[in-house]
């Protein structure tokens, strides 16, 4: 059976989802939602198809919950707060200090050297500005006088100099031995964020504004604003959660339990997520790379050059992903596996229904999304998507056709186009049109 989820379900306005207004990563106290890192492809408004396909699986908590492409870490911690002990993987570095604050950590590490977690933050938010490699290779020479073809704006300079500050502060009290790696994490993860939040882009850094704000300035309070570290907030599942940072099949390989549950949400396009955030990366790394110069043919993006071909994932290629995601679906040893995904994928809907109904009892979970549209004035033939879940029980055989279960996504499909066609009735929900919040 497919269940189709709408956007006038009553539980997409229950305060346990996400919702923009209650929900902006910048303010809320929410743990699931609190400087949540504005990510492509991210699942926070998907939560709710989650956890439905996770009820259905009566799982309860203290099992385990395997999170194999955890990225923002949004449903490593949705399935930490449902009391899960969470194993949350992501290969791209910046995500490690992420999910290891928000997700490993149960509370603020102690920071004993430092007189404790609040007292850490406010000696990083008092340091003097420092000119370090931020400040040198993503900012313009001067925040009003600056030359849009020469210039990198990714952020403004006062706010390059805070970041360069608080990370170089970091990293010497981590040589001192003054903090520990968790304690590491719980820093870089909030300056992190802030490097989401106050940069002069759309969300990825591929690129920046011409000007602060872009053409309709709309951002400019979040760009223009001083950059503050603010505490993470913490949740305590009485569970030993780990995080990981390795490539998902041979991590799915090499764990010597079997997760309860195990979640597989790889990438759906050709871009890989290291150019997208390659800031993100060089800053939780803080390995200062050489940065190619701003005129050189595609230098102006800071790219490094060795980042645009690594970590450059078989589920970015359509002729790779069919295969990868067969292999790790079967390398996998868990009860139920959950694949979140779309009509939109690299991976041909036939070849990931076949690897699913080949490990077990297979049932369709789904809703529509709006399409994104890269511009507003190019033509998009469809205005919607289907985003579904498959869920997979291993100890059951199935009785499911892949045909009855294409059938009832296309389904899904269709009723939503009818839906959209007469009363855009369902939610835009595609998170990379997201500005940061
Ligand atoms: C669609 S995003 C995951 C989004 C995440 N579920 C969220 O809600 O934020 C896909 C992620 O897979 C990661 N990734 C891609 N290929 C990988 C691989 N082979 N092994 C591990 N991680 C991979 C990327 O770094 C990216 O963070």
């Amino acid at each position: 059976m497919a269940d189709v989820l709408r956007a006038d379900a009553p539980e997409l306005h229950s305060s346990k989802h996400y919702h923009p207004a209650r929900h902006a990563a910048a303010r809320t106290t929410d743990y699931v939602f609190n400087q949540l890192i504005p990510y492509i492809g991210n699942k926070r408004r998907l939560l709710d198809l989650i956890g439905r396909a996770i009820d259905s699986t009566g799982a309860t908590a203290g099992m385990t919950f395997l999170d194999l492409f955890a990225g923002s870490g949004v449903v490593s911690r949705f399935a930490k707060r449902r009391g899960f002990r969470v194993i949350s993987n992501d290969w791209e570095p910046h995500t490690r200090p992420i999910n290891t604050c928000h997700v490993a950590c149960n509370q603020a590490p102690p920071f004993t050297a430092l007189g404790g977690y609040q007292s850490a933050i406010d000696q990083l938010n008092d340091l003097p500005p420092r000119v370090d490699w931020v400040t040198t290779h993503l900012y313009p020479r001067d925040d009003e006088h600056y030359d849009v073809t020469t210039d990198r704006m990714f952020f403004m300079r006062k706010n390059g100099m805070r970041l360069d500050a608080i990370r170089h502060q970091i990293a010497n009290w981590k040589s001192e031995g003054k903090i520990d790696d968790q304690e590491e994490a719980c820093l870089v993860a909030p300056l992190l964020y802030q490097a989401c939040y106050r940069s002069n882009t759309s969300g990825v850094f591929k690129g920046f504004h011409r000007g602060w704000g872009g053409q309709t300035k709309t951002a400019l309070y979040r760009i223009a604003t001083d950059l503050k570290l603010m505490p993470a907030v913490f949740h305590d599942n009485c569970q030993s959660n780990q995080v990981h940072s390795e490539e998902a099949e041979s991590l799915a390989r090499k764990l010597s339990q079997e997760a309860d549950i195990a979640y597989i949400d790889p990438p759906y396009n050709q871009h890989p997520y290291s150019s997208n955030y390659h800031v993100l990366t060089s800053i939780a790394l803080w390995d200062k790379p050489p940065v190619p110069p701003t005129l050189k043919r595609g230098g102006k993006s800071a790219i490094r050059e060795d980042w645009r071909q690594s970590r450059r994932s078989p589920y970015n290629h359509r002729d790779q992903a069919a295969k990868a995601y067969a292999d790790l679906l079967s390398a996998l040893r868990a009860r139920y596996i959950l694949t979140s995904y779309s009509t939109d994928g690299t991976i041909p809907l036939d070849a990931m229904l076949d690897a699913n109904a080949d490990r077990g009892l297979t049932t369709v979970f789904a809703r529509s999304y709006k399409r994104y549209r890269v511009s507003s004035q190019r033509y998009s033939e469809k205005p919607l998507n289907i985003e579904f879940i498959l869920l997979v029980d291993t100890q059951r055989a199935n009785t499911r056709s892949p045909g009855e279960l294409r059938r009832q996504i296309e389904n899904a499909e269709k009723s939503a186009l009818v839906a959209h066609a007469g009363a855009s009735r369902f939610t835009p929900s595609h998170p990379s049109s997201s500005p940061p919040e």
